[in-house]
C-alpha cells in the first residue's frame, strides 16, 4: 500500500522537521507530476486548524495552501464570521496537487479529486500536524477531508455545522462544504452564506 510513514522524521518534530521531511515525500504517485509539496501553515498552536482537500494549481506552484481562489473565499468566510486567521493552522488531507490535463481544454491542469489510497497515505503528515498543532477544533472542509478525517461513512450534507467528536482524540470536529464549492454553485451567495454559518459555529464554540 503506499504510504508517507517511513517519510516521517523519528522523534517528537516540530513543524519545521515536518514540513523539511515531506518536501521529500514519495510515498505514494502524486508527487511525481506535482511542482511540490504543500505543506500545512499557520499557528503553530492554533485553536482551529482548517482542513482541505489538496492543493490546486496556485498553491502547487507557490508551495502554501490555499493561496488561490478558494482561499480567498475561506480567508473572507473566516473574517466574518468572526475567526481570526492568527488563530488558525491551514493545511490539506493530501500534501500534492492531482490533476490531468484535458487536451480539449487546453494547458490547463485540471483538479482531480484523491482516491482513498492516497488521502490514506498522505494520513500520516495529518496525524503529525494534529499531534503538534493539537487544535481545539477541525473544520474540515468538504467530503474528500471529512471521510479522510472520519472514515468514509462521512457525508458533509448531513453532518455539517455540527460539533462531532473525534474518537480518540480529545479535539471536536465541525464540517462544511469546502470553499470552491461556493465558487461551483449555481447560487453562490447562499453557498457563501452557509459557509460563514458553520464557521460562525466554530466561532461560539471557541468562545
Ligand atoms: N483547495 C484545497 O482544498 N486546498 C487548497 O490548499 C487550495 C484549494
Ligand atoms: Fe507523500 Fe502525500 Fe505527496 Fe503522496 S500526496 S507523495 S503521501 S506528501
Amino acid at each position: 500500500a503506499y504510504t508517507a510513514e517511513p517519510f516521517l522524521p523519528g522523534g517528537r518534530a516540530g513543524l519545521p522537521g515536518l514540513r523539511e521531511a515531506a518536501a521529500g515525500c514519495r510515498g505514494c504517485p502524486l508527487h511525481r507530476d506535482a511542482t511540490q509539496t504543500v505543506f500545512g501553515a499557520g499557528a503553530a498552536h492554533a485553536r482551529v486548524l482548517l482542513l482541505g482537500e489538496q492543493p490546486g494549481d496556485q498553491e502547487d506552484r507557490q508551495g502554501r495552501p490555499f493561496v488561490g481562489p478558494a482561499g480567498k473565499v475561506l480567508t473572507r468566510a473566516l473574517d466574518e464570521a468572526g475567526i481570526d486567521p492568527d488563530d488558525t493552522y491551514v493545511t490539506n488531507a493530501v500534501k500534492h496537487f492531482k490533476f490531468e490535463i484535458v487536451p480539449e481544454r487546453g494547458k490547463r491542469r485540471i483538479h482531480k479529486a484523491p482516491n482513498v489510497r492516497e488521502t490514506a497515505a498522505c494520513k500520516p503528515w495529518l496525524d503529525a500536524e494534529l499531534r503538534v498543532v493539537d487544535p481545539e477544533i477541525i473544520v474540515v472542509l468538504g467530503a474528500t477531508a471529512g471521510k479522510a478525517l472520519l472514515g468514509s461513512s462521512f457525508r458533509v450534507t448531513k453532518q455539517r455545522g455540527m460539533l462531532l467528536p473525534l474518537e480518540g482524540r480529545g479535539e471536536s470536529v465541525v464540517a462544511t462544504i469546502h470553499p470552491s464549492a461556493v465558487l461551483r454553485a449555481d447560487n453562490r451567495e447562499a453557498a457563501y452564506q452557509g459557509l460563514v454559518s458553520d464557521l460562525r459555529m466554530v466561532a461560539r464554540a471557541l468562545g
